[in-house]
């Protein structure tokens, strides 16, 4: 069942402990799977110099950036030290048909 509103983010072969930039309608978006199986999705610019999080990793239930190793709450965008101090915007997230759907507004 696919809610209004979701736009499509791509496949979801997403492994457990793994993360994605990608292209949701023209933003820039992090999926990601933690490792208990959940979907989560985060603005796809760092908060700290608005680098794009591709090469992003994830560590124990935080995302970290490539860029200067800031780290963030994945279930919350929450930053969990320097270098960033805002946090990731957030996203609703779901699984349907092979497809992972995210609804930015
Ligand atoms: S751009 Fe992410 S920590 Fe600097």
């Amino acid at each position: 069942m696919v809610e209004p509103g979701f736009a499509d983010a791509g496949p979801a072969d997403l492994e457990p402990g793994r993360c994605a930039l990608r292209d949701v309608a023209g933003r820039p978006v992090l999926v990601a799977r933690d490792s208990s199986g959940r979907l989560h999705a985060l603005s796809g610019s760092c908060s700290h110099a608005l680098l794009p999080l591709d090469g992003a990793r994830l560590r124990g239930g935080a995302v970290m950036c490539p860029h200067h190793g800031a780290r963030f709450e994945l279930a919350t965008g929450r930053p969990l030290g320097p270098p960033a101090s805002a946090p990731l915007e957030t996203y609703a997230v779901e699984e349907a048909q092979g497809r992972i759907r995210v609804r930015l507004a």
